[in-house]
């Protein structure tokens, strides 16, 4: 818990198993990258049902939550974290609304889906949540501590 307390603020971003189907991973990613957030943990993974349970528990009463985990087990996700200042809000911005027919063009969800079921992507909606949800999916000792190489224009 003292490593947690130092990082700067993290959030948790997950590429949904229909956003790695439809080959839109580089083009996620890219988006965090060129914004200028830190990628500081990345993994292709096959989600346990207790993962997405767990993930998602506060969901648990509406009548989605089932469709909602199944869907997240559908196939593999990528699993992120990204640290900067204001880094919660921030994703939460260039995803777009839950819903993506709300969602804002220039927005992830608002470019690339359609459909609320099937919204490609997540992102925490606190900075409590991104600590806790990066370790429900990594563990609490996953991230990778680095120094951009060159001189740091952006963070
Ligand atoms: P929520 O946490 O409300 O949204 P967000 O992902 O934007 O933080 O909901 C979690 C996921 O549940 C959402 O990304 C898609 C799914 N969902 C549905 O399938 N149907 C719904 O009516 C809602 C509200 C969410």
């Amino acid at each position: 818990a003292a490593t947690l307390s130092i990082r700067s603020e993290i959030s948790y971003v997950m590429i949904k198993p229909d956003g790695v189907q439809r080959g839109l991973v580089g083009e996620i990613i890219g988006r965090f990258e060129r914004k200028g957030f830190k990628l500081v943990a990345l993994k292709l993974f096959q989600c346990p049902k207790d993962i997405a349970e767990e993930h998602y528990k506060d969901l648990s009463s509406k009548p989605f939550f089932g469709a909602l985990v199944e869907y997240i087990l559908s196939g593999p996700v990528v699993c992120m974290v990204w640290e900067g200042a204001g880094v919660v809000k921030s994703a939460r911005k260039l995803i777009g609304a839950t819903n993506p027919l709300e969602a804002e063009p220039g927005t992830i969800r608002g470019d690339l889906a359609v459909q609320v079921g099937r919204n490609v992507v997540h992102g925490s909606d606190s900075a409590e949540n991104g600590e806790r949800e990066t370790a429900l999916w990594f563990g609490k000792d996953a991230l990778v501590s680095w120094e951009p190489a060159l001189a740091p224009w952006l963070i």
